[in-house]
C-alpha cells in the first residue's frame, strides 16, 4: 500500500491541504497539540476502522463545522484507488466512486497497522490485551477466525448461565455434557490459529526487534495454557475442571483464560523490561504484524507510528527512520534530535494544523 496524496477538510484542527508523502519514511513533526495524531488518525479513518483514540464521530469534524472530509489516494500493488470518506454523525465511505453501504467495506482494501502510545499496555498490563491484539491481528486475516471467536464467545456465557443453574437443577448435567462437547472443540480451533500466528509473527518480530537493539537482545514469544501443562485437550480440562466450575459458576480453562509471555533475551518484558525495552517490543509487534500481512496479502499495510520515539536512545531512533523505509511509514515526532537523524524520506511540519511539506 503506498498513498501518492492525502487531502483533508475540515477534520479536527488540521487545515485544509494536499499532501504528497514519499513510499518510505514520513515524518510528521511539531510541537504538542498542533495537529500530529490528527493527521495520523484522519488516515486511519480510511482503513475502515474506529478510531484508535476511541474517539466518536462527532468529535472529528472542526470545531463549529458539521462535517469532515477525508480523501486518499493511494496504490494496492495493482490498482490505484481513491477513498472520499465523510464523517458526520456516521461516516460514509466512497470507494473507486462506488458508494459503499458501509465504512466497514474499507476494511481490506486500504491496509493500515497503527501504534498509539497506550498500545504500550500490551506489554505492561494483564493478559487480556494480548489475547485482543493477536485475535484481531488474526481477524483481519482470516474472517472466519471471527465467527469462530463470536461462537467461543456465545458458548461461554451459555455455559456460564448452565454453572449457575445445575446447582439446582442436577438433570441440566446432560446439557453441559453436550455444550462443552462443542465448546472443546472450538477451543482447540482458537488455539491452534493463535499458536499458527504466533509462529508466523516470530521471525519478523525477531528481525525487527534484533534492528531496534543492534542485534544486543533478543524477542521471543510463549504461549501461556492456563491451569494446563501440556498439550492436554480441552475436553479433558473441562471435565477436569467441571466441579471447580461449578462453584466458581465461571469457567476457569480455556483461550479467554490464556496469555502470551512477551520475553527479552529469555525472561518476561512485562516483569523485567526497561521503559525502552517495553516499548521496543510493542514496536516490534505491530511492525511484526504489518510483515505478516505482507507476507499473506502480497502488500505491506501503510504503518502508523503516534509517539514512537520517546523513551528511545539514539540508535534505536535511528533505526525505525532509517531502516524500516521498505514500507510506507508515517511517524510523529515533536523531538528536533530525533527529526535530525532522518537521513532519507520526507519531513512535514504541523503549526497549528497547518501541514508544510519539507
Ligand atoms: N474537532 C476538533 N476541532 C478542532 N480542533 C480539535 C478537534 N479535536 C481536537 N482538536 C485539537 O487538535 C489539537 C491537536 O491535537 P493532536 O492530538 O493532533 O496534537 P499533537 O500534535 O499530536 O500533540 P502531542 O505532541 O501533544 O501529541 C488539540 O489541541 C485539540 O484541541
Ligand atoms: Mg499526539
Amino acid at each position: 500500500m503506498r498513498i501518492s496524496e492525502i487531502r483533508v477538510r475540515g477534520f479536527r484542527n488540521l487545515s485544509e491541504t494536499a499532501l504528497h508523502p514519499t513510499p518510505g519514511v514520513n515524518v510528521i513533526y511539531g510541537e504538542n497539540a498542533q495537529g500530529k495524531t490528527n493527521l495520523i488518525e484522519a488516515v486511519w479513518m480510511c482503513s475502515g476502522m474506529k478510531s484508535f483514540r476511541g474517539a466518536k464521530e462527532p468529535e472529528m469534524p472542526a470545531f463549529g463545522s458539521k462535517q469532515a472530509q477525508i480523501c486518499l489516494r493511494y496504490d494496492d500493488g495493482s490498482r490505484m484507488n481513491d477513498i472520499e470518506l465523510k464523517i458526520e454523525n456516521r461516516r460514509s465511505a466512497v470507494l473507486n466512486g462506488i458508494p459503499l453501504s458501509s465504512p466497514a467495506g474499507l476494511i481490506g482494501k486500504f491496509r493500515a497497522v497503527v501504534f498509539y502510545p497506550s498500545f504500550l499496555s500490551i506489554v505492561q498490563a494483564g493478559p487480556q490485551g494480548r489475547r485482543r491484539f493477536i485475535d484481531a491481528a488474526i481477524c483481519q486475516l482470516y474472517p472466519a477466525f471471527a465467527k469462530l471467536l463470536a461462537e467461543y464467545g456465545r458458548l461461554l456465557r451459555q455455559r456460564g448461565a448452565l454453572l449457575k443453574d445445575i446447582r439446582m437443577e442436577s438433570s441440566l448435567l446432560d446439557m453441559l455434557d453436550v455444550l462443552d462437547l462443542r465448546l472443546a472443540e472450538c477451543a482447540e480451533q482458537l488455539t491452534a490459529r493463535r499458536l499458527q500466528y504466533l509462529e508466523a509473527l516470530t521471525p519478523f518480530a525477531d528481525e525487527i526487534y534484533g534492528g531496534i537493539s543492534s542485534g544486543r537482545e533478543k524477542i521471543s514469544f510463549r504461549y501461556i495454557r492456563k491451569g494446563a501443562d501440556g498439550d492436554r485437550p480441552y475436553g479433558e480440562l473441562l471435565r477436569e475442571n467441571r466441579r471447580t466450575d461449578i462453584l466458581n459458576r465461571s469457567t476457569g480453562v480455556g483461550p479467554h483464560r490464556d496469555d502470551v509471555e512477551i520475553c527479552i533475551n529469555g525472561v518476561s518484558a512485562r516483569v523485567y523490561g526497561s521503559q525502552g525495552q517495553q516499548r521496543s517490543c510493542a514496536l516490534a509487534l505491530k511492525l511484526g504484524e504489518a510483515s505478516v500481512i505482507r507476507d499473506l496479502t502480497g502488500s505491506s499495510p501503510v504503518t502508523l507510528l503516534d509517539d514512537v520515539m520517546s523513551e528511545l536512545d539514539a540508535g534505536r531512533q535511528n533505526y525505525i527512520l532509517n531502516h524500516i523505509g521498505d514500507r510506507q511509514v508515517f511517524i510523529t515526532c515533536c523531538d528536533p534530535d530525533a527529526v535530525g537523524r532522518l537521513t532519507g524520506g520526507m519531513r512535514v511540519s504541523v503549526r497549528g494544523g497547518v501541514l508544510t511539506e519539507e
